[in-house]
């Protein structure tokens, strides 16, 4: 057949691949021609909608630098890069939830010694971080490490702020030989995805508000256990229930509990009213010859 109508285009696009020899790429491509083209006919896309979404996408493209990916912004704010986490890291007897990775991750944070303030100079009302780290049997993995990251008090991360600040609220933490850790840093609070490109005008005329409920980011790692890119979510934050890119698990959502000025468990003085919060991290062990280093 040479021509084609509304319907067979779609058997012809998908024949076309015929010589290719990755079954995973046609198998991937096949779906996504036919999602594609049942969707256009679905809306009956017209043409200004058309030239519109190309625009959008090279605007969105034209957004990317090596500091800001708008792509995986779009991907965050329709619920893609969620689904795909969720798809590939299935959490099973109590292990930790992943959630999204986020624009803000910082390779190479340091390393600090266990009881660290992370968030030395930084605006916000201090919390004490404490848990453990813990196979999904319960055995607690001593050396783990968590690489924390959160914005400050305000809600705005290191490399948003203006000038040259280096990391701030960043850094990894080891846990001691019963698998323990603590830490101080800020308690965390909403703040919005970046609305300042395309993603930002998609969500306002979506009639969305671009807002992530307060959480602090880490990745937790041990030798022997696959990694997990999780969050802690703040009990009780605004937009736990509508967060921007749909990241919010009830698993990780922690409560802060409020301490008045005072001795913190640290044992150091703290003269405004701070927080305490613990959780325990389970992690999936990884198949013999499959193991995964701490990092
Ligand atoms: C974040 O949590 O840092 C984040 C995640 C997805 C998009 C924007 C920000
Ligand atoms: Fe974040």
């Amino acid at each position: 057949m040479r021509e084609f109508d509304d319907k067979t285009i779609t058997a012809a696009v998908i024949s076309r691949m015929d010589n290719c020899d990755d079954p995973r790429f046609k198998k991937v491509m096949t779906s996504l021609i036919t999602h594609l083209h049942d969707f256009v006919r679905e809306v009956e896309l017209t043409e200004k909608e058309w030239i519109d979404a190309i625009q959008f996408l090279t605007e969105t493209g034209q957004m990317c630098t090596a500091q800001r990916q708008e792509f995986i912004l779009l991907s965050d704010t329709l619920g893609v890069s969620v689904l795909v986490i969720t798809i590939n890291h299935r959490a099973e007897n109590g292990t930790a939830e992943s959630t999204v990775l986020g624009p803000f991750y910082w390779e190479n944070a340091p390393e600090m010694p266990l009881g660290s303030d992370l968030a030395v100079g930084v605006k916000g009302e201090p919390a004490f971080y404490s848990g453990r780290v813990l196979s999904a049997d319960g055995t607690p993995l001593k050396n783990a490490v968590l690489d924390i990251w959160s914005g400050d008090g305000e809600g705005t991360y290191d490399m948003q702020m203006p000038g040259d600040v280096g990391m701030k609220a960043r850094g990894k933490i080891r846990t001691d030989e019963q698998g323990r850790y603590w830490f101080r840093s800020i308690r965390p609070t909403y703040y919005p995805v970046p609305t300042d490109g395309p993603v930002g005008a998609m969500l306002r005329k979506m009639g969305r508000h671009p807002n992530r409920p307060g959480h602090i980011h880490m990745i937790v790692s041990a030798d022997g256990h696959a990694p997990v890119t999780t969050h802690l979510f703040v009990a009780g934050s605004e937009y736990l229930d509508s967060d921007a890119v749909f990241g919010m698990k009830e698993s990780l959502v922690a409560k802060f509990t409020r301490h008045d000025a005072g001795r913190a468990p640290t044992g150091e003085q703290v003269a405004t009213p701070f927080y305490t919060v613990e959780y325990d991290f389970r992690l999936r062990p990884t198949p013999v010859n499959a193991g995964t280093a701490a990092r």
